[in-house]
């Protein structure tokens, strides 16, 4: 199990280091990040590189037992290249040029950029390729997490070669764009510009197309390290730190080209739903590396410095979510930063090693406990996480979905992801995620949050799907355009209308303030709001119906027996009681068997793997909570038994090892 964090000796002198690995040893830190931000320590002039100090870095590190995540170091370039390549500087769609003074001021198709990182990274590369502490490598830095978009004219040219690509011709890119619309067809690629502020809403077929190109530029500059450092050392894995449901880049399309899966997480300790959170972000992590185990790469080990309040973890609480992360697949626990920062943007961001005398101080008692327990959970590293549930997310549907200009503003993707992984959390059901045409046989259920835009090949996988025996579960405003953004005619929703046995011929989006009573086929009863689909049956019987206003006696939810399956569209967002009705009375998601009851309030996830099966509960509550889990199950952090009845404190957390 890797344990540590963001290494930056740089902003310290060296009898410091000497410390740091003392105190690392202590607890039990064994993987440092170095150099994610040293790109002017180690070129300090354009082409006058420093290495000497990065030599003695690694070097201690690695004879004090720590091994090196080494970063590729071009996430900040050094303030020489803007002096150099003013127009390497990025843009925003305003036109207001971002300078240096933070980070991560570069255009992504920049090539004074690029070749400098290429320059970089092509010397780490050849220096410390075979230094015996490297285990990863760490491209970059949380791409496009300030700048996931540049408008400048270096990106308006790139956007045009990516569209020529795309479309081949500029007639067929008028057709796919609708630029018969408002006037706006182009005679030539040179016409087109990235949708830079316009009097009203820009093209969304355009939008849609930039958010393609941004995520493939940041993809290119990714990809471009990547070679580098593969080809230096093929069998060393290559990650860059993802940032959860991240919606600038495409992550299913990057996670492709990562070794190992990476996150960087930082939910509010005050938020009540700061657990549900990150087990939804963590679900996404283990299924974008297919279920292999992912790294949390970033975490804070108490506050931020970032929100308008800075609430600090209570005790127990940084433990308690490092091992939500692990129940949930992760193989190495990590934080920002290792020693706290004297100066600069980030000094008042908490790290392993505060500004007081560490010994002092709870944050360093709880890093090295959780350090020191870790260790005792090498036997996990081997287990996985199993799921009969998955629910579809994709990008493009995703960027399409909150474009403007939609019968409703306020239908946001995430809203209604939490809506249907909300209730399975709080059940304890695990959950993966997998794209729209990903292979859905391993699953029982399958859930479709507004999947908008349903590109080609998506209505036939849902069908095999549910005639294979499936449980397809579809909301509303889903099947409506195609990749392109162009609408399905001939009534929606056109490609999965067979398959649900249903359509609608108008949208309605419901007044703000406006919520419906909905009868249930049990007799029970829920609300909805929204929006509220008038939905005609055509082969599909209503399972919910609407009580009020014109809609009364209509269908509100449906189900079409399909092949072996049955498949289940939503034209309405049903509230909780609705949605845990919805899922566990009527499609009946498969709850495993824990083998004993586990109280609310309690997380309990599993990981299993040939013989061995850990079975982590985490008290998420202010109060203790006591579960009886029976005799004889063993505790791997004391290797001894635990007691037949557990009293789990505030953030108090058991691992049951079988
Ligand atoms: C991350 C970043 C770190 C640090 C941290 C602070 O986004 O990768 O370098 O800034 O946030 O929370």
């Amino acid at each position: 199990m890797f344990y540590g964090g963001d290494y930056n000796p740089e902003q310290w002198p060296e009898e410091i280091w000497k410390q740091d690995v003392a105190l690392m040893a202590e607890a039990g830190v064994n993987l440092v990040t170095v150099g994610v931000f040293s790109w002017a320590k180690l070129e300090p002039q354009p082409g006058h590189y420093e290495f000497g100090w990065m030599d003695a870095v690694l070097d201690l590190l690695f004879d004090n037992g720590v091994f090196i995540d080494l970063a590729t170091a071009t996430a900040s370039p050094p303030p020489w290249l803007a002096k150099l390549h003013p127009e390497s500087l990025p843009v925003t769609e305003d036109g207001v040029t971002l300078w240096p003074g933070g980070r991560q001021q570069y255009c992504p198709s920049s090539p004074a950029y690029r070749n400098a990182a290429q320059l970089l990274v092509e010397r780490i590369a050849d220096r410390y390729g075979a230094h015996p502490g490297l285990v990863m490598w760490h491209v970059n830095n949380e791409f496009g997490c300030h700048v996931p978009a540049c408008y400048c004219d270096t990106s308006a040219g790139a956007f045009k070669g990516w569209l020529e690509s795309r479309y081949g011709s500029i007639d067929v890119l008028n057709e796919a764009w609708g630029t018969a619309f408002w006037s706006q067809a182009y005679g030539d690629w040179d016409e087109i510009n990235p949708p830079r502020r316009a009097p009203t809403f820009t093209n969304p077929s355009q939008e849609l197309d930039f958010k393609r190109f941004s995520s493939d530029a940041l993809l290119e500059c990714y990809s471009m390290e990547r070679a580098i450092v593969k080809g230096a050392t093929p069998q060393i894995p290559v990650t860059t730190n993802f940032m959860g449901f991240f919606k600038p880049v495409d992550y299913w399309k990057w996670a492709q080209h990562e070794d190992v899966v990476s996150d960087d997480s930082y939910q509010d300790p005050s938020a009540p739903e700061s657990p549900m959170l990150s087990a939804m972000r963590w679900d996404l992590m283990r299924s974008l590396g297919s279920g292999e185990p992912w790294i949390l790469m970033e975490q804070a080990s108490n506050h931020v410095n970032w929100r308008r309040r800075n609430i600090g973890k209570r005790p127990g609480q940084m433990r308690a979510w490092s091992y939500q992360a692990v129940a949930r697949g992760a193989n190495g626990i990590m934080f920002f930063q290792w020693r706290a920062s004297r100066g600069g943007a980030e000094k008042y961001h908490s790290a392993m090693v505060p500004h007081v005398q560490p010994e002092s101080s709870r944050v360093w008692q709880e890093v090295k406990q959780l350090g020191n327990e870790l260790k005792q959970l090498d036997e996990v590293l081997e287990t996985r996480g199993q799921a009969s549930v998955a629910v579809v997310f994709e990008w493009d549907n995703w960027w399409a979905l909150e474009a403007p200009s939609k019968p409703a503003w306020d239908l946001r993707m995430m809203d209604q992801v939490f809506s249907y992984y909300e209730p399975l959390f709080a059940a304890n059901v695990p959950v993966d995620f997998v794209t729209p045409t990903s292979d859905l046989s391993s699953y029982d259920v399958v859930l479709v949050p507004n999947l908008y835009l349903t590109r080609a090949g998506v209505a036939e996988n849902f069908d095999n799907f549910v005639h294979a025996g499936g449980a397809l579960v579809v909301s509303f405003f889903s099947g409506i355009v195609d990749e392109r953004d162009n609408v399905y005619l001939g009534g929606y929703p056109a490609p999965l209308r067979r398959l649900l046995g249903i359509t609608f011929e108008e949208f309605s989006a419901m007044p703000p303030d406006k919520r419906y009573r909905i009868a249930l086929s049990d007799s029970g009863s829920c609300s909805s709001d929204q929006w509220s689909d008038p939905i005609r049956l055509e082969g599909a019987e209503a399972i919910a119906t609407y009580e009020e206003d014109w809609l009364a006696g209509r269908p509100a939810v449906t189900m079409n027996r399909w092949g072996g399956g049955r498949s289940f569209y939503v034209g309405t967002r049903l509230d909780r009681e609705g949605m845990s009705w919805l899922l566990e009375e009527v499609v009946g998601v498969p709850r495993p068997n824990w083998g004993f009851e586990v109280p609310s309030g309690v997380e309990i996830i599993r990981r299993s793997g040939g013989e061995r099966v850990f079975t982590f509960l985490i008290n998420h509550s202010d109060r203790e909570i006591e579960v009886d889990i029976g005799p004889g199950r063993r505790n791997p952090l004391t290797e001894s038994d635990h007691p037949p009845r557990l009293n789990l404190e505030p953030f108090e957390v058991a691992v049951l090892a079988t």
